[in-house]
């Protein structure tokens, strides 16, 4: 077995404990979820599916998708040709969104899924679109170069991944430093930390379309749109 393989072998498996506080994190979370975060992330969130575009037809997958209100819009845009994937690891999560979703009469084109970022359950290049809103940052340094690399395994030739994360490359950078101070001190209360997510989509082979640098009261947050760089081997 290489290098590489036993390092990947080994960082799934530290994940399996921490994704385990994760996950009873958002089940304790998910009947407040909507209240706790209700205004600037939804502005946020849907400002990132805006610069995604989705089309009418398109096959769509979001990791992480909390209580689903960006799946709700992604119905609305795919349309009644177009078909919604959402994989998340917190049942509590799934439970609310499945809520949320009945109600717009669509769930024949919608599958929920409860599982891990690390390993997507979908086919290579099955998906025209990936969306990630809040998620990434909230994974270990070593399993983010394999949560993108499952996202461009599943991705379509040409299909486009939207994200919106914590940054520290955006928003005030004192302000940055007092929330990564706070996720150090606390990491299970504040569990999302700013990331470089540029850097990050450059060494797993995206390359960015869009990018708008924002901020949630001066904590820096960037919205992007990119695709794969590299030919799938
Ligand atoms: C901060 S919430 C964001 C939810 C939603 N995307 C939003 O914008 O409101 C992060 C979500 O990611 C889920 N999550 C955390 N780690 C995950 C992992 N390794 N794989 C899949 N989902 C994960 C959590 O259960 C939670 O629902």
């Amino acid at each position: 077995m290489g290098n590489e393989v036993v390092h990947e072998e080994l960082s799934r498996r530290a994940a399996i404990s921490t994704h385990a506080r994760s996950r009873s994190l958002y089940d304790a979370l998910s009947p407040w979820y909507d209240l706790l975060t209700a205004g600037q992330e939804n502005a946020l969130r849907a400002a990132a599916l805006k610069a995604l575009a989705l089309q009418p037809g398109e096959h769509v997958l979001e990791v992480g998708f909390g209580t689903g209100t960006a799946l709700a819009a992604m119905i609305a845009a795919v349309g009644e040709t177009g078909r919604v994937w959402g994989l998340d690891l917190s049942l509590g999560m799934a439970r609310v969104a499945r809520r949320r979703l009945r109600n717009t009469r669509r769930m024949s084109c919608v599958g929920l899924a409860c599982g891990d970022a690390l390993r997507l359950p979908l086919r290579a290049a099955s998906m025209d679109a990936l969306f990630l809103s809040f998620t990434l940052e909230l994974l270990e340094a070593a399993e983010i170069p394999i949560a993108l690399g499952e996202c461009r395994r599943v991705l379509c030739r040409g299909g486009r991944m939207g994200l919106v994360c914590l940054s520290s490359e955006a928003g005030s950078p004192a302000v940055n430093n007092l929330y990564t101070w706070a996720h150090v001190r606390w990491p299970r209360v504040l569990d999302c930390h700013p990331i470089r997510p540029r850097e990050w989509l450059a060494a797993c082979g995206f390359s960015i379309l869009t990018r708008r640098p924002m901020s949630l009261w001066g904590l820096g947050v960037e919205i992007l749109v990119c695709r794969s760089a590299r030919v799938q081997p």
